[in-house]
């Protein structure tokens, strides 16, 4: 059976990973934040990439795709299972190309779940988001947000055109949102037989 996806796409601090945990506990997809990803492949020493995910990171770059996209599969393929929520990604067209390359054909993309949420918003979660996280500051917020607007926005209107969007309001508290991401995961052609 081919694995399916589902691409997470939101501002930065929209709520993403939050909402993919939970997803994760009802609804047995595996969850891949392409940002965790790239942070752990940064803090392994033996990387030969730790300090360009750095630079990218803190300037509120989008890694080149070979990078992401790599890191991305093995851990899909490390996972063993067939269902997964691949957050953060894809970020730009460089990122698509990639992905339509080496894995469009492996998988099947389901649809792309869009945590819409308005920038200040964001801001303000990210701010208050406590993980030390070298670009959760003014400067790199400025410089993420963007590249949101300019490079990720554009993707998210590729997948509307292609009728693939499902837009979630993100500006209310988790359980309110986490209501209406169930009601998609609930709904039978996504759902599927495996619950
Ligand atoms: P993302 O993965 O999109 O960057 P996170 O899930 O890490 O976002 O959330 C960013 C911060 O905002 C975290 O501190 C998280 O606890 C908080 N947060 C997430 N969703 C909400 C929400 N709906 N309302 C208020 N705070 C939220
Ligand atoms: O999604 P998250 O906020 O964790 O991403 C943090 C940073 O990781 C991004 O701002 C970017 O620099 C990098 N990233 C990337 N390519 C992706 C996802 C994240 O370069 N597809
Ligand atoms: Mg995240």
């Amino acid at each position: 059976m081919q694995p399916s996806v589902v691409f997470v796409l939101g501002g930065p601090g929209a709520g993403k990973g939050t909402q993919c945990q939970r997803i994760v506990q009802n609804y047995g997809y595996v969850h891949l934040s392409a940002g965790d990803l790239l942070r752990e492949e940064r803090n392994n020493p033996g990387s030969k990439y730790g300090e360009l995910i750095e630079n990218y990171i803190r300037e509120g770059k989008i890694v080149p795709v070979e990078i992401t996209c790599s890191l991305l599969e093995a851990a899909m393929d490390a996972s063993g299972k067939e269902k997964f929520l691949i957050d953060g990604f894809p970020r730009n067209q460089n990122n698509l190309d990639g992905w339509q390359k080496a894995m469009a054909g492996k998988v099947r993309l389901q649809f792309v779940l869009f945590f819409d949420c308005p920038l200040e918003v964001c801001t303000e979660r990210c701010l208050s988001r406590g993980a030390g996280r070298s670009d959760d500051n003014m400067e790199s917020l400025r410089k993420r947000f963007n590249t949101y607007l300019n490079e990720t926005k554009p993707i998210i209107e590729h997948y509307e055109d292609l009728s693939l969007v499902r837009r979630i309001d993100a500006t209310r508290g988790v359980e309110k949102v986490y209501e209406d991401v169930r009601r998609i995961f609930e709904e039978p052609n996504v759902a599927g037989g495996d619950k």
